[in-house]
């Protein structure tokens, strides 16, 4: 089976071939007519890359180094709520693939195992938040999730309600009751699990309210614009996720790799800058990283290669980018990421 997957297109056919119809419609659907999904990828396609020969290649470096943990590869694993759908061993699972393909895992608040039984695969973790009308739902996470040795959050920023879901409606998703969210509230549930149209008051006073509360660097993810990421940064945060949620929210923003240079422009290096949306090759994270991101992360691909073949699948997926990224920059001419730059890209 593992020997199947060369690709992580290969690990989608595999998980649509074993997946209910309506967990896999939910998995792989995004908003609306799904234009911003389309444009996730076709964007990537555009670019075209710009080779330099007869460069030293003959060790590459991919290293990067974010709030002052290394990171073998510009590579975590996004968050993506309800793995239970696909696999028994939920983020447990992915979390374990996560940590033998030497990547970090951000798990989902949304996610149906403890943060604890999460942490016990050993994996590198980041915790992704959404607020809770109930702050004390909140500080018991921070709390646990600190104490289980989580690195940094996320909170996400681009989701005051869901976005219009036709296609998963369509295939009659539903979560099934007895699956858990240890770290949802029962309104926090409902309005993540269905489409409910219920609104989640957050703005930029709860941003200031989190990074009071919590020692950890804190990312604001689902960002497109760069005066929503200057406005972030003087709300404390340490990072920003140019992210349009997998285009499962608002369709027809653009692709994230066409909003991220106004965002590293109006940043200008203060803070890393990282991607997600569509990167489904190493010559996607290349693209990524010359525009000036400093990592990328993936989501539905990991959960393909969860549904695929477990753990296994999940560092399979990560193993099949590790050796992407590294011949594609050998093959422009590039050492180590911090040569990636608008030299590697033919259309500057
Ligand atoms: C099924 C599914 C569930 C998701 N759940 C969450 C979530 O709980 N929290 C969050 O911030 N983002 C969530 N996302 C968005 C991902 O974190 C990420 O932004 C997106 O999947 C990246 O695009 P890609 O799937 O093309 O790699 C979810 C995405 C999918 C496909």
């Amino acid at each position: 089976m593992l020997d199947e997957l060369l690709t992580l297109d290969d690990c989608e056919r595999v998980a649509r071939e074993r997946l209910p119809h309506m967990v896999y419609e939910f998995l792989a659907g995004a908003a609306g007519d799904e234009a911003t999904m389309r444009w996730n990828r076709e964007s990537y396609e555009r670019i075209r890359l710009r080779p330099r020969v007869l460069e030293d290649v003959s060790t590459i470096d991919m290293r990067v180094t974010l709030f002052g943990d290394e990171h073998s590869l510009p590579l975590l694993l996004a968050p993506v709520a309800y793995q239970q759908l696909v696999h028994d061993d939920g983020e447990a699972g992915s979390a374990r693939g996560a940590a033998s393909g030497g990547v970090t895992f951000v798990m989902s608040t949304a996610s149906n195992c403890a943060v604890e039984e999460i942490a016990a695969s050993g994996a590198k973790l980041w915790l992704q938040l959404y607020l809770q009308n109930d702050r004390d739902v909140t500080r018991d996470l921070l709390a646990r999730a600190e104490a289980a040795g989580v690195r940094a959050l996320c909170l996400t920023v681009d989701t005051p309600v869901l976005g219009t879901r036709n296609r998963q409606a369509r295939a009659k998703f539903a979560l099934p009751p007895e699956l858990p969210t240890p770290h949802l509230d029962v309104a926090g549930r409902d309005r993540l699990s269905i489409v409910s149209g219920r609104r989640e008051a957050i703005t930029w006073s709860d941003v200031d309210w989190l990074a009071a509360t919590t020692k950890l660097p804190l990312l604001l993810k689902g960002i497109l614009t760069g005066d929503d990421a200057a406005r972030g940064l003087e709300h404390g945060a340490a990072g920003i996720v140019v992210s349009n949620h997998g285009a499962r929210n608002l369709d027809t923003v653009p692709a994230t790799i066409d909003a991220l240079p106004e965002v590293v422009e109006r940043i200008a290096g203060r803070v890393p800058i990282l991607v997600d949306g569509g990167i489904r090759r190493g010559t996607d994270i290349v693209k990524a990283i010359a525009r000036g991101a400093s990592a990328v992360l993936i989501g539905r691909p990991y959960v393909y290669g969860l549904a695929a073949a477990g753990p296994e699948g999940v560092a399979r997926v990560i193993a099949i980018l590790r050796e992407e990224l590294e011949t594609a920059m050998a093959l422009l001419g590039c050492a180590s990421l911090r040569e990636l730059d608008a030299r590697v890209l033919w259309d500057r």
